[in-house]
C-alpha cells in the first residue's frame, strides 16, 4: 500500500456539500490522471454518485476543441441503467459491452476500500454489471470520498455487509447457508423504496442479499466460498481488481492509493 497526496486541483466552486465536493476532487483527477483521450477508445462508466462527476469529467472533454475529435471516438460501456443514463445525459456515446468487451479503461465508485486495494461493491444493486465492466478493464480506477477508506474491510459502509446477487429463486437456501455454514451475523434481503414495497430487482432481474461477516480477513477466500453456491451471481467483493483509488477530501485535496 502506498499513499500520496495532491492538493486541490484547479479552482473550482464549492458544490455547497464537503462530501460533493470531494466526489467530485476524486473523480476529475482520476479522469485527468488515467485517461488516455488518444487512445482509449472503450472507457468503462461505473455506478453512483461519485461517478457522476467522472461522466461530467469525461463530457467536459467532448466539449474541449483539443480533445472533440479523439473523445467522439470514444464508446462508453455501461455497469446498470443509471450508468448509462450518465453516459447519455453527458453526451457521451454508448456502447454495449457485447460489442465492446475489451475495456481500455473503467471508473466506478465503491462502499469500502482496504489498505490492500479490495473493495465491497453494490451499494446501488449493480455489482454484477460492475464486475464485469471492470474485470473486462486493462486499468481498473476507483473513486470514493475518504470516508470509503478502511484498514480492513468492516462491511459496515452499507447496510451492514457484502452485497451478494442472487437469482430469486435460491435466496432462501443461500440465506439459510450464509448464516448456518459461512458465519454471517445477519442476512437481510434488500428491499426496495421507502415504503419497503418488496425486494429490490437487480438489473439482471435478480435479489440482493445483504450479508453482514463483521470484519473480513480473507475477502478472497469468503468471495470464492460464496460464489459455490448455487444461485450466487456475483458478490460485491471486488478482489485484486482496483489498480489505484481516489479518495477525495472536502478541502479538494485527493489522496492516491495504489
Ligand atoms: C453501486 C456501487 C457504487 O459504486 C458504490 O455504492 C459507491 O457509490 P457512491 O459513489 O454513491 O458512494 O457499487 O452498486
Amino acid at each position: 500500500m502506498s499513499f500520496s497526496t495532491v492538493p486541490k486541483l484547479e479552482d473550482m466552486p464549492s458544490l455547497g456539500s464537503p462530501k460533493e465536493d470531494a466526489k467530485r476532487a476524486a473523480a476529475y483527477l482520476a479522469v485527468d490522471e488515467n485517461l488516455n483521450v488518444f487512445s482509449h477508445n472503450v472507457i468503462g462508466v461505473g455506478s453512483g454518485s461519485t461517478v457522476v462527476y467522472v461522466a461530467e469529467r469525461l463530457g467536459q472533454y467532448l466539449k474541449d476543441l483539443k480533445f472533440k475529435d479523439y473523445m467522439s471516438k470514444a464508446v462508453c460501456v455501461a455497469t446498470g441503467f443509471q450508468s448509462k443514463q450518465l453516459i447519455i445525459d453527458n453526451g457521451l456515446s454508448y456502447g454495449i459491452i457485447e460489442q465492446n468487451p475489451d475495456v481500455d479503461i473503467a471508473f466506478d465508485g465503491a462502499d469500502e476500500v482496504d489498505y490492500n486495494l479490495q473493495l465491497i461493491k453494490g451499494g446501488g444493486a449493480c455489482l454484477f454489471q460492475e464486475k464485469l465492466v471492470s474485470t473486462s478493464a486493462k486499468t481498473f480506477i476507483v473513486v470514493a470520498d475518504s470516508s470509503k477508506r478502511s484498514p480492513r474491510l468492516l462491511g459496515s459502509n452499507w447496510r451492514q455487509g457484502i452485497p451478494i446477487e442472487v437469482v430469486p429463486p435460491a435466496y432462501v437456501r443461500i440465506k439459510t447457508k450464509l448464516l448456518n455454514e459461512m458465519g454471517a451475523v445477519s442476512v437481510v434481503l434488500r428491499q426496495g423504496g421507502k415504503a419497503k414495497a418488496g425486494p429490490i430487482v437487480t438489473d439482471n432481474n435478480n435479489f440482493i442479499l445483504d450479508a453482514d461477516f463483521g470484519q473480513i480477513d480473507s475477502p478472497a477466500e469468503l468471495h470464492e466460498k460464496i460464489k459455490l453456491m448455487v444461485g450466487v451471481v456475483e458478490t460485491g467483493l471486488f478482489i485484486d481488481n482496483a489498480a489505484k483509488v481516489y479518495f477525495g477530501n472536502s478541502d479538494g485535496t485527493v489522496e492516491i492509493q495504489t
